[in-house]
C-alpha cells in the first residue's frame, strides 16, 4: 500500500511516498531555513506563503523520485497539527483535495506521531511490539510517552515551559550564533568542558513531575552568565576550546542529562519492548550517546532514527499515516492538538 504523506507545520514542505509505513520510495523537502535566518527564528506569515509557492514543485519532485504516478497512491496522510495555522493550513488542504479528487481516504496526522514512526522508517525490518516507551524531543515539544498500540498513547510527562530545541535555539542566539540554534550550539560544544560551567537542572526531583521537563531556568542561568563580565570577551582553555564552547558543553550537558534521567525513571516504572526516539534534538550527538549508554544499562533496546528522519519530514507522516485506521476520525487543523488529549 503506497501512501503519500505531506508536512507543512513549520518551516520545512515536505512531501514522500511510503510503502507499506516502511520503505520511502520517493521524498523531497524544501527548507525555510535561508528565509527565516535573518529572523532569528521562524517568521508565521512567510513561512505559509512560502508553503503556498513551493508545493507543486515539491510534490511533483516526490512523485518523479518514486517513478510513481498519483493513480497508484492508495492514501493521503497530512500533518493536521500541532504547527503554524497557516503553514498547515496549506498542506492540509492540498492534501484534501488531492484525496477528495483521486477518491483515496484522507488520514489527517499528529505531527508529533509522525516523530515517533521515524523509527519504522529507520528500522523496516523490527517487528515493534507494544507497549513501548517514547521520548520526543523537537523544537517545539518535549515529551515522554507511553504507545500502547499504533495511534494509541499515554503521555507521561512534558515540558512546563520551553521546550528541549526551543532553549539551544534561544541559547544559540545569546551566544550570537545563526538560527536554528541546536546544530550551531552543538558543534560549538564539541571543542568545550562541559563541567566548567554549574547550571541549573530543574524538576529533578521534585514528586509532582517525575517525568516533566523545565528549560526555561536552565536559559536564564546562560543568560545570567552571559551578561557576567567573565563571558563578554572571549578566551581559550587549555585544550584550545573557547568559554563559549565551555558554556555550549556546559548547557548541552544539562539537557541531557535531565532527559537521559527522566527517560530512567519512566523505563525502570514500567515494562517496556524498546525504548523509541524522535525530534529534532535527537539529531545531537551527545543526547544519542547517553541514551546508548542508558539503554545499554537498562538492558532496554534502544531505537535512534538517522538524523534526516529526526527533524521534519514527510516521510514519517505517511509511515504513521499507514498504521492509522481509514476512514480516519474527522480532525480539522488543529495549531496545539495534542498528542493524547489529557494524562
Ligand atoms: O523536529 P524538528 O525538526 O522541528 C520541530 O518539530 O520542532 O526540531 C527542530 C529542533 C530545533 O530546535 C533545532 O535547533 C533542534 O531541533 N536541533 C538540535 C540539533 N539539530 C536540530 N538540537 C540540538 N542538537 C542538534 N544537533
Ligand atoms: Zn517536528
Amino acid at each position: 500500500m503506497i501512501t503519500l504523506g505531506i508536512e507543512t507545520s513549520c518551516d520545512e514542505t515536505a512531501v514522500a511516498l511510503v510503502r507499506d509505513g516502511r520503505a520511502v520510495l520517493g521524498d523531497a523537502l524544501s527548507s525555510q531555513i535561508p528565509l527565516h535566518r535573518r529572523y532569528g527564528g521562524v517568521v508565521p506569515e512567510l513561512a505559509s506563503r512560502a508553503h503556498l509557492e513551493v508545493f507543486p514543485q515539491v510534490l511533483g519532485e516526490a512523485l518523479q523520485a518514486s517513478g510513481l504516478t498519483l493513480t497508484e497512491i492508495d492514501r493521503i496522510a497530512v500533518t493536521a497539527g500541532p504547527g503554524l495555522l497557516g503553514s498547515l493550513i496549506v498542506g492540509y488542504q492540498a492534501g484534501e483535495a488531492l484525496a477528495y479528487s483521486l477518491e483515496k481516504p484522507f488520514v489527517p496526522i499528529n505531527h508529533l506521531a509522525g516523530h515517533l514512526y521515524a523509527n519504522w522508517l529507520a528500522y523496516p525490518d523490527q517487528d515493534f511490539e507494544f507497549p513501548l516507551l517514547g521520548l520526543i524531543v523537537s523544537g517545539g515539544h518535549s515529551l515522554i510517552i507511553e504507545m500502547t498500540d499504533h495511534h494509541r498513547f499515554r503521555l507521561l510527562g512534558s515540558t512546563l515551559d520551553d521546550a528541549a530545541g526551543e532553549a539551544f535555539d534561544k541559547v544559540a542566539s545569546l551566544i550570537g550564533l545563526p538560527y536554528p540554534g541546536g546544530p550551531e550550539v552543538s558543534r560549538l560544544a564539541e571543542t568545550g568542558d562541559p563541567d566548567r560551567y554549574p547550571l541549573p537542572r530543574a524538576l529533578m526531583h521534585d514528586p509532582a513531575h517525575p517525568y516533566d521537563f523545565s528549560f526555561s531556568g536552565l536559559k536564564a542561568a546562560v543568560r545570567r552568565l552571559i551578561t557576567d563580565e567573565r563571558l563578554t570577551e572571549v578566551s581559550y582553555n587549555r585544550s584550545g576550546g573557547s568559554n563559549y564552547a565551555d558554556l555550549a558543553a556546559s548547557f548541552e550537558e544539562a539537557v541531557v542529562g535531565v532527559i537521559a534521567a527522566k527517560v530512567r525513571r519512566a523505563a525502570e516504572a514500567g515494562t517496556y519492548h524498546g525504548l523509541l526516539t524522535g525530534g529534532g534534538v535527537l539529531a545531537n550527538r551527545r543526547l544519542r550517546a547517553r541514551l546508548e549508554t542508558l539503554a545499554g544499562e537498562l538492558d532496554l533496546p534502544l531505537f535512534v532514527p538517522p538524523p534526516a528522519l529526526c527533524t521534519d519530514n514527510a516521510a514519517v507522516i505517511s509511515a504513521a499515516g499507514h498504521f492509522a485506521s481509514v476512514p480516519a476520525a474527522p480532525q480539522p487543523v488543529d495549531p496545539n492538538l495534542p498528542l493524547v488529549a489529557s494524562r
